[in-house]
């Protein structure tokens, strides 16, 4: 198939065969049309609307040791912290005056946070906060587990899978861990109820075009309403920092082909993209993105949650980050909006 077959076959049919996926992959000579039509599909679904999560990273402890991540277990050189329920609370204020309806807890596998403390906190944000939607991400759990923070009033979880091959899974992460109870976890949130998000890294080590569409044909199956990509960054503390960075160019053709996979998806413009590029999150806004996840912890904590070098928005309070995107979304021809932002 030609570029343009391509891009127009897969808007139409949400889909492709596995040598057009690739094929699609792996020539940057339908990025013009692919982004283009990528756009359309997210306008005709949201029109202009960049939906606003407030992220508050309340503990980089961790008991994983996951050979990509800069807060994995053996790294001695983090200064580790929790925040306390009533800082909390008090980031989730900050953020309710500054526009979010959505926050996002996120941490480590952080085994203080037991199934009773993360429950008191989640169903004292719902008692606070309403209108708000409450999101989790603090890795594998019991189906009891993710069940018991879903009766205290969550509403949503991301557990990005990584990749979706089996071998690949086994290159980035320790015996202890498996791909199997990571598909385990999303398919029990999701019969929970929760709206889950997965996802992957762009340019992790050893991934092939091969384990990118086995990612996508995972993420057919799983159908979730969130899927959050971003370029694999490298960390000097870890046993991958020699490994070269994940590319733009790709997280940008990726973001745009999920779109048209899946045209009510929210897809953040993250962190990670931001940091590759300056501009790298208006470029995913641009690529079919219609998410972005603000940094709403306290900024005495913020540099200490570094997962990958030269992650931005560390030096900035809460309030900067809210008008420094307001502009930024602004200029790249879409708004922030006031809203929970659930999928339409
Ligand atoms: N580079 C890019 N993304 C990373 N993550 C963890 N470590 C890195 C890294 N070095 C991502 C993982 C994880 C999410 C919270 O951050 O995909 O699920
Ligand atoms: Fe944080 Fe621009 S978004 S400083």
């Amino acid at each position: 198939m030609d570029p343009k077959t391509l891009v127009d076959t897969l808007a139409a049919e949400h889909t492709l065969p596995d040598d057009a996926f690739l094929a699609l992959l792996e020539t940057d000579e339908a990025d013009a049309l692919l982004f283009a039509e990528a756009d359309r599909v997210r306008r005709a679904v949201y029109g202009t609307d960049v939906y606003l999560r407030g992220l508050i990273e309340f503990t980089n402890f961790c008991k994983n040791n996951c050979y990509y991540c800069g807060i994995r277990r053996d790294n001695h050189n983090v200064s580790r912290y929790r925040l306390s329920e009533e800082e909390i609370l008090s980031c989730c204020a900050e953020g309710y005056s500054l526009g979010y309806r959505t926050f996002v807890l996120q941490g480590g596998e952080d085994p203080y946070y037991t199934d009773e403390r993360l429950c008191g906190i989640v169903s004292e944000i719902r008692e606070r906060f309403p209108s708000c939607a409450i999101t989790l991400s603090v890795g594998e759990k019991s189906r009891a587990s993710y069940q018991a923070y879903f009766d205290a009033g969550a509403n949503r979880y991301l557990l990005r899978h990584e990749t979706a091959d089996e071998e690949h899974y086994a290159r980035l992460h320790p015996a202890s861990m498996s791909l199997e109870n990571r598909k385990r976890c999303l398919y029990d949130l999701k019969q929970i109820g929760y709206q889950v998000g997965a996802g992957m890294m762009v340019g992790s080590p050893y991934q092939t075009t091969e384990n990118l569409l086995c990612d996508l044909r995972f993420l057919e199956d799983l159908r979730p309403h969130m899927i959050g990509i971003g370029p694999y960054l490298t960390h000097r503390d870890t046993p991958f920092r020699d490994m070269p960075n994940g590319s733009l160019a790709l997280t940008l053709r990726l973001l745009a082909i999920l779109r048209l996979m899946f045209p009510r998806a929210l897809i953040p413009a993250t962190t990670a993209l931001g940091t590759i590029h300056p501009q790298g999150r208006e470029m995913g806004l641009r690529a079919g993105a219609n998410v972005i996840m603000p940094n709403l912890s306290p900024k005495d904590v913020r540099r200490k949650y570094e997962l990958y070098e030269n992650k931005i928005c560390t030096g900035e309070e809460a309030a900067e980050c809210r008008s420094c995107l307001d502009r930024r979304v602004e200029a790249a021809g879409y708004r922030t909006v006031v809203s929970r932002g659930d999928a339409k």
